[in-house]
């Protein structure tokens, strides 16, 4: 089936990680060609991609979103190969190297260097992005998570971080909506990727609990992302801006 994203420009930040390596393979698999962004080595994506023939289609930015200097360096280079971007999925963040913490025990670095990295940073790349993503008539969809939805413990500045996301999907879409572009959010449940693992000792408990609280009683799995972002990113959902998608086997009901 043609979703209509041939020959479609594509940004994904955090290309390198499990989500994000399958965004990037969904949108090649269906045409588009995607730069995937990250501050990590991206050849384990890049081997992915061209494992499916399509690295013709396919572009990296080593991009840091937490740096100014860096956001504007790469996206400029960016728009100096394309003058339009059709979608900019900010999928990137810090989530790996967090672990769960009582609140009182916060690490202010770690509260600044979330709220820098993930806030800011998706903020900067629509900045220097809007250019191309005016031309396009674009779409902006951004990551935020069920956790900022149901209020999980132990994690209040990733789950603050996500709340702001959500915030920030509603204002750009009001203020964005006069060049056509359209902002939305999708909210993953819990996605058993390497970096959900790595959460803390009791990981596996809290996914048993949570898949017995979807209504459909199986682990999201990192491609379970794809169909959704790709419809937000295609012209099927150009009726649809400043919405918030729970993707989460019916964990939340929104
Ligand atoms: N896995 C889950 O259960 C889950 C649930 C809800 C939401 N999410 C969200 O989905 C997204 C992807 O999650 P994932 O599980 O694939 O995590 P991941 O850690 O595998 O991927 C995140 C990527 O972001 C990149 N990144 C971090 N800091 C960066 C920076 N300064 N500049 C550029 N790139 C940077 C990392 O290098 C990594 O490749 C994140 O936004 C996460 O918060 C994940």
């Amino acid at each position: 089936m043609d979703i209509g994203l041939k020959g479609k420009n594509v940004v994904v930040t955090g290309a390198a990680g499990a989500i994000g390596r399958e965004i990037c393979a969904g949108f090649v698999s269906n045409g588009a060609n995607v730069i995937g962004a990250d501050i990590a080595d991206l050849s384990e994506t890049s081997e992915y991609i061209r494992s499916l023939g399509k690295a013709s289609q396919w572009s990296t930015s080593k991009i840091d979103i937490g740096s100014a200097e860096s956001v504007q360096e790469e996206c400029r280079k960016i728009q100096d190969r394309h003058s339009e971007i059709h979608a900019l999925v900010n999928n990137a963040a810090i989530y790996a190297s967090l672990k769960w913490t009582p609140m009182e025990q916060l690490d202010l670095k770690e509260w600044d260097l979330v709220m820098n990295i993930n806030v800011r940073g998706l903020y900067l790349m629509i900045r220097e992005l809007l250019p191309a993503l005016k031309a396009a008539k674009g779409k902006v969809i951004n990551f935020t998570s069920d956790a900022a939805l149901r209020g999980g413990p132990f994690m209040l500045h990733y789950v603050s971080y996500k709340g702001a996301v959500i915030g920030m999907t509603r204002a750009l879409s009001t203020e964005l909506g006069a060049y056509g572009i359209t902002v939305n959010a999708v909210a993953p449940g819990l996605i058993d990727t390497p970096s959900s693992q790595s959460l803390g000792e009791n990981y596996q408990e809290l996914l048993g609990s949570v898949v017995q609280s979807q209504a459909i009683h199986e682990p999201m799995q990192s491609r379970d992302m794809v169909g959704t972002v790709l419809y937000l990113a295609s012209s099927w959902s150009d009726a649809v801006t400043g919405q918030l998608c729970p993707v989460d086997r019916g964990l939340v009901k929104y």
